[in-house]
């Protein structure tokens, strides 16, 4: 074989695969690892959430993502676009259409959250989590008080706006690849610290010892829920990231390093949140959105040398995390933004401006729902705050029935043949095809439905 003809073409695909994956990642790393799984771990049981969590990753998330990557790089369209290009004229670019209003709802309350990670950059650099501080008093003062709020929130919607326009993706990529190893590495570190403190151990056995009487319907419907979520899978956003895919990356491999990667955060988030929380004598399912806020500074002022330790690590923590949310932010709004873009010809900054505009309204009401006014903070006759009654209603369920159409539409209506062939462009085989083929006739769609209908049923 000739050294050129091997070796130059083999060196870009995988020089644009490492690029894909990275933006992949990027998009699935982000507050749904750190702040997401604890939070909803902690309230659905701990253990046997995260056992849930991992089967229903390996087969139902992993499928999905699959499918979602074929069809984006089979159409090289956005979501609505791509339905289209499959089967034109039907009803089924409704899904798409979903899939955007879904990722506009998503981005306005994932900005109030990651306009807190900005707040805390500050906090934290000052030094202000030492021994002793009331760290759920100062969670309270950055998220209850409406100027900080919406202004973080602003702040944070204005970053994403102004990378969509400007297209400066491609820098964001070259600092992920530096960036999410350092997360990764500081992630382990806090861990280590964690599972050493006094009391660490029965956080591990909360996490990690399973009590399989905890598992309901109710359970395995949070753990499918935050499985797409983390993986922002039943939008579109690995759709519309799939379209930007060479035909010559194995698709396969790609779902499984972006898959693997995201898991791997969240179980370590876990291990840092769960030991931390029940040193401080804190209870895991209360606390809502602000609980990971509020856990993971206390363990700042146990990290030696007193006080820069908790200054370097705490501060870099959330510096990375404002980054790491920042490429989930920016992969919700270009999903919006392609849309505009592609179906209604705005001009890239148009479409920009204007939904994510749209998107920093409607997230207002989440910013004013952690203490900033009283019945947003707790909505009667919900048993809520506004903010993590959107991510229900959003991040969780309409994600899972997004997800559901997608797997009916590839494995029913275009086919998992047609779906392999695209697979195979690759030249590279796909030896899971009928492991894959299975679970998305059958076992995903089967699950999801069943748990929606106990769902639906349960409210009666
Ligand atoms: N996966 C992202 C996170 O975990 C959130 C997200 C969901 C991004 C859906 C895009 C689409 O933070």
């Amino acid at each position: 074989m000739a050294m050129d003809s091997a070796g130059g073409p083999q060196r870009d695909t995988w020089g644009s695969k490492a690029a894909f994956v990275l933006a992949a990642a990027g998009s699935a790393v982000g507050l749904g690892n750190i702040w997401g799984f604890p939070t909803v771990a902690g309230q659905n049981g701990g253990a046997a959430f995260l056992a849930i969590y991992l089967l229903a990753v390996l087969l139902i998330g992993a499928p999905v993502m699959l499918a979602e990557l074929i069809v984006g790089r089979h159409t090289q369209k956005n979501p609505v676009g791509a339905f289209k290009a499959i089967m034109p004229g039907s009803l089924w670019s409704l899904v798409g259409a979903l899939g955007v209003l879904t990722g506009l709802v998503i981005l306005s309350f994932y900005t109030v959250i990651a306009g807190w990670t900005l707040a805390y950059i500050l906090k934290t650099a000052m030094g202000v989590f030492g021994p002793g501080a009331d760290t759920a008093a100062i969670f309270a003062e950055v998220s209850g008080s409406p100027v900080s709020a919406i202004g973080w929130h602003a702040l944070f919607a204005g970053i994403t706006i102004a990378v969509v326009v400007k297209g400066v993706r491609d820098g964001i990529e070259r600092w992920t690849k530096i960036l999410m190893p350092v997360l990764f590495g500081l992630l382990v570190l806090l861990a280590i610290r964690a599972v050493t403190l006094s009391g660490a151990g029965d956080g591990l056995a909360f996490y990690l010892k399973p009590d399989f009487s905890q598992i309901t319907g109710s359970v395995v419907l949070a753990a499918v829920g935050q499985a797409f979520f983390s993986l922002s899978l039943g939008m579109g956003a690995m759709i519309t990231y799939g379209s930007y895919v060479s035909k010559k990356d194995d698709l396969v491999s790609s779902a499984g390093w972006v898959t693997g990667f995201d898991t791997t955060i969240a179980i370590l988030a876990g291990l840092i949140i769960f030991p931390t929380l029940f040193h401080a004598g804190l209870e895991p399912g209360a606390g809502g959105p602000g609980m990971v806020f509020v856990v993971l500074t206390s363990l700042l002022s146990s990290i030696p040398p007193d006080p820069y330790g908790g200054i370097i690590f705490g501060t870099g923590f959330f510096v990375l995390l404002a980054i790491a949310a920042l490429t989930s932010s920016v992969s919700l709004l270009e999903v919006c933004t392609s849309w505009g873009v592609d179906e209604k010809g705005w001009t890239r900054k148009k479409a920009a401006v204007m939904l994510g505009g749209v998107a920093f309204v409607i997230g207002v009401p989440s910013a004013l729902a952690n203490g900033a006014v009283g019945w947003l903070s707790n909505i009667p006759g919900v048993g809520m705050d506004f903010l993590s009654f959107m991510f229900l209603l959003f991040g969780q369920y309409s994600l899972v029935i997004g997800a559901l159409l997608i797997s009916l539409f590839v494995a029913w209506v275009w086919g998992v043949n047609a779906a392999g062939d695209e697979v195979r462009a690759s030249g590279k085989g796909f030896a899971l095809a009928g492991a894959w083929g299975f679970l998305i006739r059958f076992l995903c769609p089967l699950a999801i439905l069943i748990l929606l209908v106990q769902l639906v049923s349960s409210l009666f």
